[in-house]
């Protein structure tokens, strides 16, 4: 895909400070993404992910501290709000009212019914009016409008606990080729460790930690600490080594080849 034009700065993140009352989310933090970037945001529930994606996009104020986005970013941003239609229409005119056409990296371009059958919405769905979609059906189409928008910074706030297997298949293709700043909150290891290359980690009042690999890299690593920690509490040393835990093999979601972009390009011939 071919994306809207980064310029040389992505986002500046300084000195940035956050607190609900007592309860810290951001102390001090800096940070800059570069292009390309791909990201991954863990942290346990309420450490303040959500907040920090908010502030980041400039959709919530800092207490304190600047957040710089150039001036050609434009932020896709996929949340669990949902989807909002302010009148009900069909499913392709929704989406072509959105944008004429995506953009490929390698030249041509994807229609509106091509983007939304890459999607999975056969043409009869592409016809049926957004009222009378299942609610997966909705938050598929919720994605899908903000990828067609052709954003060059994603940010992906737990896309994994409200899409089906199909949808996250396609996604995940879509994502593996995507060139852009990409940011994902997610507790699903094999959906993060297929697509981000390091790890913010948020471990509470306001520390956050850069981690330099993926989220099964880092599960190791917090294991052999705990290992280490529970051996060094023993009076006696076990005789027998503790065991290393394995990563466990990658799952894909969906391996079907008809939901990837080179895939459409063959078919289409673009
Ligand atoms: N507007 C607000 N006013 C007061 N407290 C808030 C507000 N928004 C969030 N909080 C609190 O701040 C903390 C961080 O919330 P946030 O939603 O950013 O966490 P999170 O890491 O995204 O959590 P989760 O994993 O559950 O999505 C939580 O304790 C939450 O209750
Ligand atoms: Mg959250």
């Amino acid at each position: 895909m071919k994306m809207n034009r980064l310029g040389g700065k992505v986002v500046e993140l300084k000195k940035l400070y956050k607190a609900y009352g007592d309860k810290k989310i951001l102390e001090g933090f800096d940070y800059t993404f570069s292009k390309g970037e791909r990201v991954g945001v863990i942290g346990k529930n309420g450490a303040g992910k959500s907040t920090f994606l908010n502030i980041l996009q400039g959709l919530q104020e800092p207490d304190s501290g600047k957040v710089n986005i150039g001036d050609t970013i434009i932020f896709g941003n996929y949340s669990q709000q949902g989807l909002q239609v302010k009148t009900d229409m069909r499913v392709i005119e929704f989406v072509k009212d959105i944008a004429e056409h995506f953009p490929l990296a390698k030249g041509g371009t994807l229609s509106a019914a091509q983007f939304l059958e890459l999607f999975l919405f056969n043409p009869d769905k592409q016809y049926t009016y957004i009222s009378k979609l299942s609610g997966g059906e909705k938050r598929r189409l919720h994605l899908l409008s903000i990828l067609f928008r052709n954003p060059n910074f994603l940010i992906l706030d737990e896309p994994t606990n409200d899409l089906d297997l199909p949808t996250l298949g396609v996604l995940e293709n879509f994502l593996m080729e995507y060139p852009g700043c990409l940011l994902i909150v997610s507790h699903d290891r094999y959906f993060m460790d297929r697509l981000v290359d390091h790890l913010l980690v948020f471990e509470g009042e306001g520390v956050i930690s850069d981690f330099p690999g993926n989220y099964t890299q880092y599960r190791l690593q917090e294991d052999k600490k705990k290992m280490a920690g529970e051996s060094a509490q023993l009076t006696v040393k076990p005789t027998v080594a503790p065991q290393q835990a394995t990563p466990v093999e990658k799952k894909k979601f969906l391996l079907k080849k008809n939901v990837s972009l080179s895939y459409c390009r063959k078919k289409w011939k673009i």
